[in-house]
């Protein structure tokens, strides 16, 4: 038989037909219309189907086609992407093909930023470039010193953060070259460069503190403790304990496919928008308390449980749908986050240098119980992980509002990764969903004194 001809089987009759191989359809899924009793056939690529062919399915020539209706998205791919890769039944997490456990146990968080950016890990030559290129770009222009001292001493960290990066883009206009790739990569150099500056001096502007310069001498979260906590001392001596731990966190932060804020990278991104406000809207919807605002309220949550004799009752309510217990459940694990099994090692560490944090008792216990409750067990609910990260946090001194600010310092690689794969990938256009009306239909203004 030629190459190009297939052999079919007739089910009904049994026969063999062989027919080019063109003839034959790509994997696909029938529809049959039962208002018109038409049947469509629609190519199935990569386990989806593509929306817009429904649209075909009609009844009628003025019909505009069929839709799918997704609040949340929670059974749509929004884009084809290569960054990272999560099966949340099984509990994995990888970068660009690398497992989470090996990255956070043998790489550096600038490595893994660059990895997650660019696709591959660098060579010693390329990674030297780029820690120096981002290290070089940690200082902010002395004006947005002056733009941070505006705000109250009380102004929460994200507020702050999200504004800062947004009026960055008023000092950077060249970053609106989002085709060209080296702008891109410049801004990419600022934005990773600068965003621990900004976070530090949110920091020490609540206090009172004079704003710390960057150390170029030090590693990226060694400066970062730095510019957060030096005071007198000519020379910050960073911990080194401590110093790996942020960075192990902050390679566990770096990205997480289609969440919440990498979708708003995307969707403002798709407007042509620049990259430091597109960031400005990721860090806004990061901050809500069902993202990286978690972290904070998983705090709030330990301390006003106390003890642990308290626990039993605490998931009582939870149980009566009162309170959720901050940092379990997640819309894609449903099983143990690997970052939270990574984090809770990390502790031990960290706890050795800082001393015990009772809150870690009250939340292993906490733990222990939820995961043996019925409610949690059937809801597939474990911990994610901002259930062990607060906790780091606060044993190295971060103050609980600062915790996802912490967040957004990592999870800049990632936005940053996804808003450049949204640029360059030729199928994507200005995000923009369709709606299923369901409002008043036309109606006559009525004169407001005739209003009841
Ligand atoms: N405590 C108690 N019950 C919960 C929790 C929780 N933390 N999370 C989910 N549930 C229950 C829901 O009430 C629901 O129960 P029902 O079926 O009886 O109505 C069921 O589990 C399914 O939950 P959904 O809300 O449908 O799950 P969804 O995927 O929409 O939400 C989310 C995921 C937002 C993370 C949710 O689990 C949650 O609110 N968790 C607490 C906040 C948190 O820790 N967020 C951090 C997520 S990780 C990150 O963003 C970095």
């Amino acid at each position: 038989m030629p190459d190009s001809l297939t052999t079919i089987i007739d089910a009904k009759t049994g026969k063999q037909f062989e027919v080019p191989q063109e003839m034959i359809l790509p994997e696909h899924l029938s529809i049959i219309d039962s208002r018109t009793g038409k049947e469509y056939p629609i190519p199935v690529t990569n386990g989806t189907i593509k929306a817009m062919d429904l649209r075909q399915i009609k009844v009628s020539a003025e019909d505009f086609g069929l839709m799918t209706y997704d609040p949340a998205f929670m059974n749509t791919a929004s884009c084809q992407s290569r960054i990272t890769f999560i099966d949340g039944d099984k509990g994995i997490l990888r970068y660009r093909g690398y497992p989470i456990e090996q990255l956070a146990e043998k790489s550096s968080y600038l490595e893994v930023a660059y990895l997650v950016i660019n696709g591959e890990l660098p060579t010693q030559q390329q990674l030297d470039a780029w820690i120096h290129n981002i290290t070089y770009h940690t200082m902010l222009h002395e004006n947005i010193k002056k733009f941070m001292e505006g705000f109250t001493t009380d102004a929460h960290p994200m507020g702050m953060l999200v504004s800062t990066i947004g009026a960055l883009s008023t000092f950077y206009p060249d970053a609106k070259k989002i085709t060209d790739h080296e702008s891109r990569t410049l801004q990419i150099y600022r934005l990773i460069g600068k965003v621990p500056t900004i976070a530090a001096y949110c920091y020490r502007h609540r206090l009172g503190l004079p704003y710390m310069y960057p150390d170029n001498e030090l590693s990226y979260t060694g400066n970062f403790l730095s510019m957060m906590y030096k005071m007198t001392e000519l020379k910050y001596k960073v911990n080194p304990v401590l110093e790996r731990a942020l960075d192990i966190l902050f390679i566990l932060h770096a990205d997480h496919e289609q969440n919440c804020s990498a979708n708003v990278m995307r969707s403002i991104g798709s407007s042509q928008a620049d990259p430091f406000v597109a960031m400005a809207g990721a860090a806004a919807a990061l901050y809500g308390p069902l993202h990286g605002g978690a972290n904070e309220e998983v705090l709030v949550m330990l301390r006003q449980i106390g003890s642990k004799d308290k626990i039993p009752e605490f998931i009582k309510r939870v149980k009566n749908g009162e309170t959720k217990l901050m940092g379990f459940g997640h819309r894609i694990y449903k099983n143990y986050d690997p970052r939270a099994k990574i984090i809770k090692q990390a502790a031990d560490q960290v706890f050795e240098v800082t001393g015990r944090n009772s809150l870690l008792d009250i939340a292993i216990e906490l733990e222990r119980i939820a995961l043996e409750d019925e409610y949690f067990i059937k809801r597939k609910l474990y911990p994610n992980v901002d259930f062990y990260s607060g906790i780091i946090y606060q044993a190295m001194g971060f103050p609980t509002d600062a915790f996802t600010v912490l967040f957004a310092i990592a999870r800049t690689s990632g936005w940053l990764a996804q808003w450049q794969e949204m640029l360059l990938d030729p199928e994507q256009k200005i995000a923009r969903p369709r709606q299923v009306f369901l409002g008043h239909d036309k109606r006559e203004f009525v004169p407001v004194e005739m209003r009841r």
